[in-house]
């Protein structure tokens, strides 16, 4: 196994459907770490945190704001909802965790207003029985703004005549489609104004010129680490569209949401589950409708994090990891909730997919092709022992060793953490991915 020397930049993203475990991997990283990063998703995102028993989920704020060490920032590649923002900062300052001073968020962030939220509500109404099963949260709606050049941004909010007069059109086209088109009520813009100024004036003291500090940092040797939101599967453009969100979850998203160059990222670690699972509608191969699926959701605790939805559950699918591990060069494995499956008889990995009773040769080439692949698995017995809180690979049962040692080898990236519990100590790091 390489052992990599004095890695300053590391990505951690999700290489499934999302709530692989990244919080809590980010949290316990961000001990060694100068700055933590958010570059993409909003508060479409739930990251858990759990330290001596206590738990912590965050949404917008950067999972490393519990390490005192760290400063955390929020790039431009992120969607934030002012309203949303101000009541996670003040739940966390309730709990004593200061953010002034130690949180910073690029004046370039696009903003979440309230007739995203709405416009997110109506098409998933409209759309019935094909509704994606977003978090509701406006995500969609406000990346479309921010393609089509008329979104806002943090600084707007800071002056009440450019807000005027950016959010006047904007918004009287948008409550032309809510009206005319969805039969909803129109939204008032000067209260939608008054209360994105008040916010505007709450958050500005947070504003700082984010790619500027990434710079800095790395020129002065610091060490940053970047925390995706949801996961590869989940991505615009390679994940299982439509029933994706509207940001790029690979790799390029942390250049692109924060400013920082392809050669400035030193590591990727890309997070799995044990198994996998999906909230939300859409396709989903190795899903289980049986009583291990149920047996997964409950003793991995799989409900949303962010809506409370329960997650559907499922094997492991290797071939669509083999997939995330080359998208976002992946250069070390971590694989979370491997405790979830000690009860179990015996365990699957999917290792190819059938089309129309056809194998097919990886990873589905047409996004259509989704929603028709079986999976064809290979079933290996299970462990049928407690692993939570082991603190080395060779503590593990022989047949979990196997059940790993083979997913490395479909996957084709080592395993460098382990974690066996959701508690921020309830693992193992193999190998330091800052090195
Ligand atoms: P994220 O969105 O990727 O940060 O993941 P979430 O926080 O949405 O979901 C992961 C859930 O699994 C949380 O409830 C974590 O506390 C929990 N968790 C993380 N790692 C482990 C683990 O190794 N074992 C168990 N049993 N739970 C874990
Ligand atoms: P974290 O960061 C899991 C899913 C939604 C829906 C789809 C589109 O906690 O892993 P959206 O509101 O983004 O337009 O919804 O994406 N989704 C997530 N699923 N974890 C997440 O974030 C998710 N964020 C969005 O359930 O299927
Ligand atoms: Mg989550």
């Amino acid at each position: 196994m390489n052992q990599p020397t004095s890695n300053r930049s590391v990505v951690v993203l999700g290489t499934q459907w999302g709530d692989e475990g990244k919080g809590k991997i980010v949290d316990l990283l961000a001990a060694q770490a100068d700055l933590v990063v958010r570059y993409q998703g909003g508060h479409n995102a739930g990251h858990t945190l759990i330290v001596n028993g206590e738990k912590l989920v965050l949404h917008l704020v950067p999972s490393g704001i519990l390490q005192a060490n760290a400063r955390n920032l929020i790039g431009n590649g992120v969607v934030i909802s002012p309203a949303a923002l101000k009541k996670e900062l003040d739940d966390l300052e309730n709990r004593g965790i200061q953010t002034k001073g130690r949180l910073g968020i690029a004046p370039n962030c696009t903003v979440i207003m309230p007739y995203h939220e709405a416009l997110d509500r109506m098409r998933e109404v409209a759309l019935g029985s094909q509704a994606i099963g977003t978090t509701g949260r406006g995500i969609g709606p406000a990346y479309e703004d921010k393609i089509a050049r008329r979104g806002l941004c943090m600084g707007d909010l800071l002056d009440g005549d450019r807000l005027q007069a950016k959010l006047e059109p904007v918004m009287d086209y948008h409550n032309f489609v809510l009206t005319q088109y969805f039969q909803d009520k129109a939204l008032d813009i000067s209260r939608v104004r008054d209360e994105a100024l008040q916010l505007g004036a709450i958050l500005e003291g947070y504003l700082s010129d984010v790619t500027d500090e990434l710079h800095r940092a790395r020129d002065a040797g610091l060490k940053i680490l970047f925390e995706g939101a949801q996961g590869t599967l989940l991505d615009i453009d390679h994940g299982t569209y439509p029933f994706v969100t509207s940001s790029n979850t690979t790799v390029g998203g942390a250049c692109t949401g924060s400013g920082i160059a392809p050669c400035d990222i030193d590591y990727v670690l890309g997070i799995t589950k044990a198994y996998t699972t999906r909230v939300g509608a859409g396709p989903f191969p190795t899903e289980l409708h049986d009583d291990a699926g149920q047996h997964l959701g409950e003793r991995g605790k799989e409900f949303g994090a962010t809506t409370g939805r329960s997650r559907r559950c499922g094997w492991l699918d290797a071939v669509a990891l083999a997939r995330a591990v080359k998208l976002n060069g992946v250069t070390g494995l971590c694989v979370t909730k491997l405790d979830v499956l000690d009860q179990l008889q015996e365990v699957k990995i999917c290792t190819g997919y059938l089309l129309h009773d056809q194998p097919i040769d990886g990873y589905p080439a047409d996004r259509d092709q989704w929603s028709d692949l079986q999976p064809r698995y290979e079933t290996m017995p299970g462990w049928q022992q407690d692993t939570r809180g082991i603190k080395s690979r060779e503590q593990l049962p022989d047949t979990a060793q196997v059940y790993l040692n083979r997913m490395e080898e479909l996957i084709g990236a080592p395993i460098h953490i382990l974690s066996t519990g959701p508690e921020r100590d309830e693992g193992t790091v193999l190998v330091n991915p800052f090195g």
